[in-house]
């Protein structure tokens, strides 16, 4: 059995991190999908808020759970018994971090692989980062993000 992890920051998921979460679904027995607590970034959301909403919009595939973890990724992945960590990338600017990335993670444990899939092209110049900012600035979200998420943004802005 293998078992993947799909890590993020998820702040919050986007239609594109579900597109890769699907698929990772497909290819592997079970999908961990992993909010990482700690990023450098300051979140919109909660880690709490984002483990709820991804829980929710990730309801219908019976082989992903999803959890929140601090620290590193790959020491997380051993203690979850997690061999693969499934990554995407949309486009050419992603691959130099990544590359980084997923060579320091192999450094740091060699049993476990990272795995790219690239995004299908209608996610490819999508972001949590851009979703963000356009709901700030009032422009709809709509088809970028699942309706709950729109949902979530709207009552966070209100607040
Ligand atoms: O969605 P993001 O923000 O691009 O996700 C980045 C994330 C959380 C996957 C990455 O920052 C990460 O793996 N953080 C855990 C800390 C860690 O293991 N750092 C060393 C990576 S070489």
């Amino acid at each position: 059995m293998v078992r993947a992890l799909v890590p993020g920051s998820f702040d919050p998921v986007t239609n594109g991190h579900l597109d890769i979460i699907g698929r990772a679904a497909t290819m592997f027995d079970s999908v961990l999908v992993a909010v990482a607590v700690n990023s450098s970034k300051t979140p919109m959301f909660s880690a709490d808020e984002r483990v709820r909403m991804l829980r929710e919009v990730c309801a219908d595939w019976r082989n992903v759970s999803i959890d929140a973890f601090e620290g590193l990724l790959v020491n997380y992945a051993f203690e979850r018994n997690a061999t693969v960590i499934v990554k995407g990338l949309r486009a050419v600017s992603d691959f130099e971090y990544e590359l980084q990335m997923a060579l320091m993670n192999r450094r740091l444990n060699q049993d476990i692989e990272t795995v790219f899939l690239m995004t299908g092209p209608e996610h490819s110049y999508l972001s949590s980062s851009i979703v963000k900012e356009i709901a700030r600035l009032g422009g709809t979200v709509e088809g970028l993000v699942p309706n709950r998420v729109e949902e979530l943004l709207r009552q966070k802005l209100a607040k």
